[in-house]
């Protein structure tokens, strides 16, 4: 679908590692080029008619994003660096105020580590504990072992909606139901999901969130913070400077602009924001259900092709997300990944940065295919046609 938007895939290649970040298609670019060549002046700070394009497409932006994941106000959206940076904020700007010692978050094993370590430093230095959820035999959360993990202490739970290696999606509506019933808070990490089906914070309630424009056909660089606004007000900024302050005066007083821009210090990353606008149009001009659904089918296609080669070992046959997590038995998934990039695709392979997974899954490395709507059948024969020939993978990687 669309593929001839993508100058990336005018080349000869398959490109399969869409979980670690997506082609950009030729708007998001464009955009980017149109904002240096025709109005680059920076944000918030101009009295001129340049300046206020600038101000006007990044408060668009916004806004745009506030319905993309319907949010209830513009002010609940907060451009940072990206997922990294947002969970970051996250647990450095609230829960580090919010939370004392003993005091419990939940995650799972399948977390990736930017959902991990700012949870173990705060174990570390307030001495929170950081207790696990327990997955079922599919390597996924339910409903069940989430009631079993809450206790009296239990105050955040902390999960992907959609896991970066096993691809499960979890059930965020029911598990934020849940929490709330326990005066718990729920943050969500939308890295793995934002591009690939609907995330709905108000329907499903969700306290805190975070996603990166690049894994939404977006630039790198650039992401979102979503917090509820009752949240966000109670946050501490992390960075002080310019544009985030109304006054100050000599003998220290500061007084913060009102949020979300108190969280924006410092000239913003204006390119990345009107990239990301054209992404999310982008996508919206295709569709997440449609795009959902052809993503399904051709995930079904993979794992039946996959299915025929006995040599072959698939990690995450049930996972309801876009990603396939294999190895050709008995063989080092980086060496696959070299292999089969002779062939000029490209896929990833290693932990993922999901570095305590393998307590679950029993398997340090594994290779890793995120689908995306400008994959095709074509690609995965291709693919199954290179696993195929694999028994002389030695010859040809070393
Ligand atoms: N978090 C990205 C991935 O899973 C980089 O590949």
């Amino acid at each position: 679908m669309n593929r001839e938007d993508f100058p990336m895939l005018k080349k000869e290649i398959v490109y399969f590692d869409n979980g670690a970040t997506t082609l950009k298609p030729d708007a998001v670019k464009n955009a980017i080029i149109d904002y240096y060549e025709n109005y680059s002046a920076n944000a918030h700070r101009g009295d001129y008619k340049i300046s206020m394009i600038v101000d006007e497409k990044y408060e668009k932006t916004r806004s745009k994003i506030k319905e993309f994941i319907n949010a209830k106000e513009d002010s609940e959206i907060v451009f940072t660096s990206g997922t990294t940076d947002s969970i970051n904020l996250i647990v450095n700007s609230y829960f580090r105020q919010h939370l004392k010692k003993d005091d419990e978050v939940l995650i799972t094993y399948s977390e990736h580590a930017s959902n991990i370590l700012p949870w173990f430093v705060l174990q570390q230095e307030i001495g929170i504990k950081v207790n696990y959820i327990k997955l079922d035999e599919s390597y996924e959360v339910t409903l069940d072992n989430v009631k079993k993990a809450i206790t009296n202490n239990t105050k955040v739970i902390s999960l992907a909606h959609i896991t970066n290696v096993v691809g499960d999606v979890r059930p965020i509506k029911q598990i934020a139901k849940l929490a709330h019933e326990n005066n718990i808070l729920l943050v969500v990490d939308a890295a793995q999901s934002i591009a690939h089906t609907k995330v709905d914070v108000t329907d499903m309630d969700i306290d805190f969130l975070a996603f990166s424009a690049h894994k939404i056909y977006g630039p790198t660089g650039i992401g979102v913070m979503y917090a509820k606004f009752s949240l966000l007000d109670k946050m501490k900024p992390r960075n002080y400077g310019g544009g985030m302050n109304a006054i100050f005066t000599k003998d220290g007083y500061i007084e913060l602009r009102e949020v979300p821009t108190r969280f924006e210090a410092g000239t913003p990353n204006i390119e990345g924001v009107i990239g990301l606008s054209a992404a999310i149009d982008y996508v919206n001009n295709i569709g997440i259900d449609k795009i959902n659904k052809y993503e399904q089918d051709l995930k079904k296609y993979l794992l039946e092709e996959l299915s025929k080669l006995d040599f072959i070992e698939v990690y995450n046959k049930n996972a309801k997300g876009s990603s396939v997590a294999f190895n050709i038995k008995n063989i080092f998934a980086q060496d696959t990944a070299v292999y089969l990039d002779k062939y000029n695709i490209c896929i990833r392979a290693g932990n993922h940065c999901a570095k305590i997974l393998n307590e679950a899954i029993r398997v340090n490395n594994t290779c890793r295919i995120v689908i995306s709507f400008y994959n095709t059948k074509e690609e995965i024969d291709l693919l199954i046609n290179v696993l195929k020939n694999s028994k002389n993978i030695w010859n040809e990687i070393l």
